[in-house]
């Protein structure tokens, strides 16, 4: 695996599967009692441009969890880019920590980061990615479905930092990933199309999410405007009204489907309160599951 932990796509298949194994039993270690500290004495910087429950509080347990310790930096504190150049910031904080995770505005300044890093850096959210979510996500399914075999989710919305990471993951894992997304919101074109062009997943692109969700095994749904769209709130309203995960489309899924959804939620918008509840919901097992995920990844990254 590389130094650091930017995109799914500099992954290879094994490298994701040994990932996804390494969860599973650190998981099992946390719940038995039985976890070692396997990063004793070590720290994790987290710098947050943006706001965060699950992903700060999952990189902090999971730092203590394995005998370290994490340091919250607030957007406020650093002033990535505006008080300090991202090549410096790098640079001071790989002197003190032995990691760095970072939830970002640009994908561009977590590459920068990583280039200027001598220790790794982790992508703990940019505008374009958010990998780590993605483990989280595929645990979860694994331990739902028992296996990955013929897998299909389907994502409805926008195309956004959730979707392109889907398609980084069907980049590098067979799968059948279907999205239902309005005319003007699909995702990164490069990336759509890197994924297509691996030619090992079925990659479907709809915009009628009815059609979307036939004999799918997950609907998967995100906010309709991202944190760094939140100016765009209203009028993405109308755009995505179309696009909501309720009972009326549950209806045109298979009765098995799970639903996800990488939280915070907006109940009546992206999803009902009534799907987000029901028994087919799987999203706070979703959200445990980013701690012990991300556990994985510190420990293959800065595991002596
Ligand atoms: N899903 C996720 O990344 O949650 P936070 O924004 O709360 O970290
Ligand atoms: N697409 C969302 C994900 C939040 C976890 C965002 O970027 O705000």
């Amino acid at each position: 695996m590389k130094n650091h932990f930017l995109s799914l796509a500099d992954l290879t298949k094994d490298e994701i599967l040994e990932l996804l194994d390494l969860s599973i039993e650190l998981k099992e270690k946390q719940k038995k009692g039985q976890a070692e500290p396997i990063l004793k004495g070590q720290t994790l910087a987290m710098i947050f441009q943006k706001p965060s429950t699950r992903t700060r509080i999952s990189f902090e347990v999971g730092m203590f969890q394995l005998g370290g310790h994490a340091l919250y930096l607030a957007p406020s504190d650093i002033g990535v880019g505006t008080r300090e150049a991202v090549k410096d910031i790098a640079r001071v904080l790989s002197r003190y920590n032995d990691g760095i995770m970072a939830r970002l505005f640009g994908h561009e300044d977590i590459i920068e980061m990583a280039k200027y890093s001598s220790v790794p850096v982790i992508n703990g959210l940019t505008d374009l990615l958010h990998p780590c979510q993605v483990m989280a996500d595929v645990l979860t399914i694994l331990e739902h479905r028992k296996n990955l075999d013929d897998l299909k989710v389907t994502y409805i919305g926008d195309g956004n930092n959730l979707t392109n990471s889907w398609l980084n993951f069907a980049s590098r894992f067979p799968m059948k990933l279907a999205m239902a997304i309005p005319e003007g919101h699909d995702p990164d074109q490069e990336i759509l199309k890197n994924a297509k062009d691996a030619g090992i997943s079925e990659i479907e692109l709809f915009r009628d999410p009815q059609k979307a969700v036939k004999d799918t095994d997950v609907i998967y749904a995100d906010v309709w405007a991202s944190m760094h769209q939140k100016d765009e709130t209203e009028i993405r309203k109308k755009i995505f009204k179309d696009y909501q995960v309720n009972d009326e489309l549950m209806k045109h899924a298979r009765p098995d489907t799970y639903i996800m959804h990488c939280l915070p939620a907006y109940r009546g918008m992206e999803i009902t309160d009534s799907v987000i509840e029901s028994p087919n919901s799987i999203v706070f097992d979703e959200a445990e599951n980013r701690l012990h995920a991300q556990k994985a990844i510190m420990v293959k990254l800065m595991g002596k």
